[in-house]
């Protein structure tokens, strides 16, 4: 008999005016004295300000030292400063980084070990302090999900913190908290929630709920990311990508992610490389290897996209959905190709290596792949 749960933050806002619920949910989670954790950036383009502006005259702390692909020093330094101020709860704004480092705090406040011995499957013990999560991309999920991705620089690996206990009280998602996000942020985060949607409709631990979901955020991402991108005061299109980005986040919190998270993981620890962009530039390639395992979810996935399938066989459907994801990437301006970013060609074989023992998204992923396999799809990408 198999089993499937389905897990999501515990309550979910949505709408242009979801903010506006901040200080009920404060209230309600009994918040006296949060701690905002985000980056400086959204401070000074005034995105925090919404925040602020409802907090009903609580006293708050401010942490913005939150930077892309954040290292595991930034969660020591933000717990540090949730435990010196006295805090009683996190909100967490910004993009995947300054979500993921909240829920990172959230595990590790009352943690008594050290930070390393949270990374893994299940290796928190208990929840943490309320945390509400406000996304100011869409992209990552992370407000729904039961994740916080973070790099260990010196290994140049990313790590994971994966336990239930991540997942944040309330996701507050608003398309108004997006509007400051940069085109290229846009973008990239945009196919981030493709590729989210993508992998969990073709994993091997999807379900009908998880597909009902991923097929929903695909339609939207394929026609509102593209009208986010050119015109970045589109409401309706924020609105279509925040609630997609949501809907891909319950998806793949829940039927998992496969081999484009795996291959993209060494080129953000090694390279730096977003993690937008790191998908984007693997998503055609993955992609075309995988359709030979499943080529009727492939159509599924082409005709989500709006592309005419009715009279093609599979195969030739299953090609169309792999061209469509490599238009609507080039048509956000995602650069294609390793070799634009500096990834030396000889940093394959080891990257191969690192992300075949990714067993904890490998096994979601729907077709077998060796390191052998997947070194020859790194070279597809280069
Ligand atoms: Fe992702």
């Amino acid at each position: 008999m198999s089993i499937a749960a389905f897990k999501i933050a515990n309550t979910l806002i949505t709408g242009r005016s979801a903010i506006d619920q901040l200080p009920a949910e404060l209230t309600r989670l009994n918040i006296r004295h949060p701690l905002i954790v985000t980056d400086a950036v959204l401070v000074r383009s005034g995105t925090v300000a919404h925040v602020l502006e409802r907090l009903d005259g609580r006293s708050h702390g401010l942490f913005d030292q939150v930077e892309p692909e954040p290292e595991i020093a930034i969660v020591e330094a933000c717990a540090r400063a949730y435990r010196q101020g006295g805090h009683d709860g996190l909100i967490g704004v910004g993009g995947g980084s300054a979500i993921d480092i909240a829920k990172s705090v959230a595990a590790y406040a009352g943690h008594e070990g050290a930070l390393e011995t949270l990374f893994g499957v299940d290796q928190v013990t208990r929840k943490g302090p309320p945390l509400i999560a406000i996304p100011t991309t869409a992209g990552t999920g992370s407000e729904v999900t039961n994740v916080a991705i973070l790099s260990d620089k010196q290994a140049q690996l990313k790590k994971g913190i994966v336990s239930d206990f991540l997942l944040p009280d309330v996701a507050l998602v608003s398309p108004l908290m997006t509007l400051t996000c940069p085109r290229g942020v846009t973008a990239a985060s945009g196919v981030d929630a493709l590729v989210h949607a993508i992998e969990s409709y073709l994993s091997l631990h999807a379900t009908p709920i998880t597909d009902a979901l991923a097929i929903g955020a695909i339609k939207l991402i394929a026609k509102a990311l593209p009208k986010a991108y050119a015109n970045p005061a589109d409401l309706q299109a924020r609105e279509d990508m925040a609630t997609a980005s949501l809907m891909a986040g319950m998806a793949f919190g829940n039927a998992g992610v496969g081999a484009v998270h795996a291959l993209a993981y060494p080129l953000g620890g090694r390279f730096n490389i977003a993690h937008g962009v790191s998908n984007a530039l693997l998503l055609p390639h993955v992609m075309a290897w995988n359709k030979l395992a499943c080529v009727e979810r492939f159509r599924d996935i082409a005709a989500a996209m709006g592309e005419p399938v009715a009279a093609l066989s599979d195969l030739d459907a299953a090609e169309r959905a792999v061209h469509a994801m490599a238009r609507l990437c080039a048509s956000v301006d995602i650069p294609k190709g390793l070799r634009a970013f500096d990834v030396p060609e000889d940093a394959i074989p080891r990257m191969a290596e690192e992300a075949s023992k990714i067993e904890r998204l490998m096994r979601n992923n729907p077709r077998v792949l060796s390191a052998r396999d997947i070194e020859q799809i790194y070279r597809a990408a280069y």
